[in-house]
């Protein structure tokens, strides 16, 4: 190396033994390297020089740019390596400190409502199909045996859409059923979740509430069936092995026969306790579907027969969660919901 390049490499080397702070090394680069650095200047220069003198002198930059860069980059590590200890030097962690709180999501017991009951029913063989909440008036009347000016349609208090004459919130989960039937042929097994709505607010009635809808139409289905598979749900929710569970006659237009399905309890003025008390508890509704509801979807009524049933989510939580007040669900109060609510992981099966 020329003595002009050796002189500057040791020009260099002093410069960057005494940096003192990655910021001088950063400077220290750009001065030798910029634009207008020491070794660009020299690079430079060879575009002067005749080809013979600008191979050698061009190898010789090349090496001290070799030179400067290993020694930049092991000050630099130097440089890092001293400043994290500083840094953790300074540094005090106070260990007496609590660690910060952090909130565990509860499930609303509504889903975990909605969660339990469909177990119980896929097991027993029922897909889950889910439906609009925007339903038009022939889906949730019409299909269901509910033709216009029928006294059902203003037990339902409909919420009718502003400017859509047909639109409506559904009030029930039935349309469920006929919207099944429209891309589904028998023999099939459904249950239904989801919202409801009626134009009804009081200590007993929300809005909004859920509803789960099943459907059971195959060959030879009968109200044994239903009561079989209405009993066995009712006990094995409620986790009680002899809950009585009654079957009251009763009256919808969308099946025939209808019934009212009650369970055993014990009330007295402070509590309702499910069970065998001698009192009885209406918890849902149900019955043989109507051969009308069957033929609006083109169901051979010979050939195939069934069951539908409707249970209030609500309702079944309040009663196996003793929850007393229905809009409490609706409330959104966190500590509400932490004393009511569930852990997403109660609802994985343990091995
Ligand atoms: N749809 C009925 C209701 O909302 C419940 C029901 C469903 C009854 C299916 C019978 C069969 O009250």
């Amino acid at each position: 190396m020329s003595v002009e390049l050796k002189n500057l490499e040791k020009i260099i080397e002093e410069k960057i033994t005494k940096a003192r702070t990655l910021d001088e090394l950063n400077a220290i680069r750009v001065e030798v390297f910029g634009k207008k650095g020491l070794i660009t200047a020299h690079l430079k220069s060879l575009a002067d020089l005749p080809e013979k003198d600008r191979k050698e002198k061009g190898k010789k930059i090349n090496d001290l740019k070799n030179i400067v860069n290993s020694l930049l980059q092991n000050k630099n590590k130097n440089l890092s390596d001293t400043e994290i200890t500083k840094k953790l030097q300074k540094e005090e962690i106070d260990i007496t400190l609590t660690t910060r709180p952090y909130d565990q999501g509860k499930l609303n017991p509504i889903t975990q409502t909605i969660a339990e009951v469909s177990t119980i029913f896929q097991k027993m063989g029922f897909e889950t199909a889910l439906g609009p909440d925007i339903e038009d008036d022939y889906h949730n009347f019409t299909a269901l045996n509910i033709p216009p000016e029928h006294p059902a349609r203003q037990l339902h208090d409909t919420f009718y859409l502003k400017g859509e004459k047909n639109k409506l919130l559904r009030t029930h989960t039935s349309p469920v059923q006929i919207r099944t039937l429209e891309k589904k042929k028998p023999p099939l097994k459904i249950i239904a979740p989801g919202r409801t709505y009626r134009a009804d607010s009081d200590m007993t009635h929300t809005p909004m509430f859920h509803q789960i809808e099943g459907l059971y139409l195959d060959k030879n289905v009968n109200m044994g069936h239903l009561k079989g598979c209405i009993m066995d749900f009712c006990r094995e929710f409620f986790e009680i092995d002899n809950l009585p569970v009654r079957f009251r006659p009763s009256f919808f237009p969308f099946t025939e026969p209808s019934a009212e399905i009650d369970i055993g309890c014990f009330k007295d003025k402070s509590q309702i306790k499910i069970g065998d008390g001698g009192s009885w508890l209406e918890i849902m509704g149900c019955g043989m579907v109507h051969d009308k509801v069957l033929k609006h979807c083109k169901v051979d009524t010979k050939k195939y027969q069934g069951f539908a049933f409707g249970v209030g989510v609500e309702r079944l939580a309040m009663l196996k969660y003793g929850i007393s007040d229905l809009r409490s669900f609706f409330d959104s109060d966190i500590k509400w919901l932490n004393n009511f609510g569930f852990s997403i992981f109660e609802n994985i099966e343990k091995i």
